[in-house]
């Protein structure tokens, strides 16, 4: 069985005293019982004070980009050992605002989510397709070569607890959204090449989220899906109440 994992990516998003409030307000409105995973990933200045409001709860913290590199002259960078350090649990890596806008590459994604591994934390890999390559047909092209790189030279035996997200670049922030059967088949699909590129009990291990414009409202019809074992939230996980509904489903 795979613990559902809800992850919210608050990007650029927050002010320490709001990421501070935001967790106040959000433990009281969480489940009692830990059958979900859930994890808020702040920018790198919120992440000090989200960790220190979070101790004591089940909730965890992840970072949204990390270097390859334990230390050295990279000037504006963060290793996984310096955010393993602050007591950081996730790190997303691959996300498509980095890839367009900030060069990430299969490549560096690659580099990325061997380094988290090897330090000890556990990598949130995007991958999706741009409405071009959707409407080309190349949705299931481009998700199997993105996983595929990503996973080059990771063993399987280190892979099981990796978790992959599901985004189509179209429904990212638009209010659009996959179908959820359409997301489904997209995830099946990962999990299959997971099955090829790693092995098959691997492959069903490994939780694959959905991503892009999930809301309160649209949350169930996802996580009913066999192969869809969570969600990767961006602008509903910046308020305590629809994230809490998020979690809730
Ligand atoms: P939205 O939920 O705002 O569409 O963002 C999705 C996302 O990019 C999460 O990483």
């Amino acid at each position: 069985m795979r613990k559902p994992i809800i992850a919210g990516n608050w990007k650029m998003n927050k002010m320490n005293s709001e990421a501070v409030q935001f967790i106040k307000e959000l433990k009281p409105l969480l489940p009692e019982d830990d059958s979900v995973e859930k994890v808020i990933c702040p920018p790198f200045t919120a992440l000090a004070p989200v960790i220190e409001e979070c101790r004591g709860t089940d909730i965890k913290v992840g970072a949204q980009n990390v270097h390859w590199e334990e230390s050295g002259a990279f000037t504006g960078e963060v290793s996984p050992q310096m955010l393993k350090d602050m007591g950081v649990t996730y790190c997303i890596i691959g996300h498509s605002e980095r890839r367009a806008m900030f060069g990430d590459t299969d490549e560096t994604v690659n580099k990325k989510a061997k380094a988290l591994l090897a330090a000890g934390l556990i990598p949130i890999i995007c991958v999706g397709e741009s409405l071009e390559q959707k409407e080309a047909g190349n949705t299931f092209k481009v998700c199997e070569s993105q996983v595929q790189k990503a996973l080059e030279g990771i063993e399987p035996r280190d892979a099981g607890n990796i978790v992959i997200a599901y985004e189509p670049i179209w429904a990212i922030g638009t209010g659009k959204t996959a179908s959820s059967e359409d997301a489904q088949e997209v995830i099946a699909h990962i999990r299959k090449t997971l099955a090829r590129v790693l092995n098959e009990e691997v492959a069903g291990k490994i939780r694959i989220q959905y991503g892009g414009s999930v809301k309160p409202e649209n949350i169930a019809s996802f996580m009913e899906k066999e192969d869809i074992d969570g969600a990767l939230v961006g602008g509903a996980s910046l308020k305590s109440q629809s994230f809490s509904e998020i979690i809730k489903y």
